[in-house]
């Protein structure tokens, strides 16, 4: 459910035409809906409302804006972060530190000790390098960092490979079968308050299944820790819950979610902790593109669009889907390649796919863009970083400038040895 709708013959966000922010801000842009990302945020916390104690931390790579983080502060998200910078830009949105989980498989020393001063909640060690590293760190400062222990449980995710992270030969996390004694050993250094576990097996999940696995293995490992008389008092089951990428795609909701993992849950007697990202932001946002023109191929021709691989880089990464609409539907259809202009074919959005007959000069939409794009987006063919707004109701404001090349290159030096 989103609010990008059509509305007298043209798409519009809420209550703005798309083509009234094309004409003053240009394309590409995204554009994302403040109600639609606040029904999603209550509508997950609600789907956990059966659960007795929960923490909801919004994973920041998803959408990092400042502007989605304050919305997503003011509906009482803490933050899922996983660098030293979306750190700083959860703490710059007003998230107590207090509410921020750092997760992440390789925080440097830098990072680990930016985040002890800055008094973050919960570390996810994702090894036991990690935690040896960060007692450490915290004894030096007299601190105590709180920690809990990232366990892979090996449960394949069925999801695209390239975001599945919970199988053994992902990077991510400790062995299930060495967890216990990893966890023993951490509980035991000072500078260390071990409370719990987490746990994530990918992203883009559209079957409830795999997760419902590696929660029960995870229930398993956190009384087995509780009998050997270890403190388990949070479990962090991550995010990953997928959105619908097609128009009309039934996939479970946070409601089926919230039903499963309150039936896994109901005896763990601890604070359940969530990471989502996706299902936030997901349908909350659409990337608005022209049309450069329309090339004749030799199977069909090739829609060429004004936005590019560098602007959502999903499909060229991940062959991922995204419904391509006209903002103004003339009702015709027409099979096409949808392509950008950067000078790789991998700068491909679609192949021989019907969509809404276009032409050049025309304004369409990449639905379910608000989620990995523009924080994926870079310059690639030295492209302007792509600029984000954000509508409310009738108004709407620029949240990202568009950073120009001359920005970009401001940046750069020429030695004067090179004359
Ligand atoms: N927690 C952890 C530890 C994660 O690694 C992730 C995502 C999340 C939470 C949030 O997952 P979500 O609820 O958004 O599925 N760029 C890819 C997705 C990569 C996801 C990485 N980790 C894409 O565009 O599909």
């Amino acid at each position: 459910m989103d609010y990008f709708e059509l509305k007298n013959g043209e798409i519009c966000a809420e209550d703005v035409p798309l083509a009234e922010i094309a004409v003053q801000v240009g394309t590409p842009v995204y554009i994302y809906s403040r109600a639609t990302l606040e029904r999603h945020a209550r509508v997950f916390r609600e789907a956990l409302a059966g659960i007795a104690r929960t923490h909801l931390a919004f994973a920041v790579k998803s959408n990092p804006n400042l502007a989605v983080l304050s919305l997503l502060k003011k509906e009482g998200y803490g933050a899922d972060v996983v660098s030293e910078g979306e750190m700083k830009r959860a703490l710059a949105a007003g998230i107590p530190a207090a509410d921020i989980v750092f997760s992440g498989v390789g925080k440097s020393r830098r990072e680990l000790v930016a985040a002890l001063d800055a008094g973050i909640g919960q570390f996810n060690l994702e090894s036991e390098e990690e935690g040896v590293e960060l007692a450490d760190i915290a004894l030096s400062k007299g601190m105590q960092a709180v920690a809990t222990l990232r366990v892979n449980p090996d449960v394949d995710a069925r999801t695209h490979a390239k975001i599945s992270t919970g199988k053994a030969d992902n990077k991510f996390g400790v062995a299930y079968g060495d967890a216990a004694e990893i966890y023993a050993r951490l509980a035991a250094l000072d500078g260390l308050t071990m409370r719990g576990l987490a746990v994530h097996i990918g992203s883009q999940i559209s079957d409830l299944e795999p997760s419902r696995q590696a929660f029960l293995k995870m229930g398993e490992l956190m009384q087995t820790l509780r009998k050997q008389g270890f403190t388990v008092t949070h479990m962090d089951l991550g995010g990953g819950l997928g959105v619908p990428y097609r128009l009309g795609e039934e996939l479970p909701g946070p409601a089926d979610y919230g039903a499963m993992v309150e039936e896994v849950t109901r005896d763990w007697d601890a604070t359940i902790m969530f990471e989502p990202g996706r299902v936030i932001t997901g349908n909350s946002g659409v990337l608005l593109t022209e049309v450069i023109r329309v090339k004749p191929g030799v199977n069909a021709p090739f829609v060429v669009v004004d936005a590019a691989m560098n602007d959502l880089a999903r499909p060229s990464l991940y062959d991922a889907w995204h419904d391509f609409l006209a903002v103004r539907p003339t009702g015709e259809k027409m099979v096409a390649h949808i392509v950008g202009p950067i000078c790789e074919s991998s700068d491909t959005f679609a192949k021989n796919r019907e969509i809404d007959t276009v032409k050049a000069g025309d304004l369409a939409i990449f639905r379910t863009a608000g989620a990995y794009g523009a924080t994926m987006a870079n310059t690639y063919n030295s492209r302007a970083l792509v600029p984000e707004v954000m509508v409310d109701g009738d108004k709407w404001a620029i949240v990202a400038d568009r950073l120009e090349p001359e920005t970009i290159f401001a940046a750069e030096r020429v030695p004067e040895w090179l004359d």
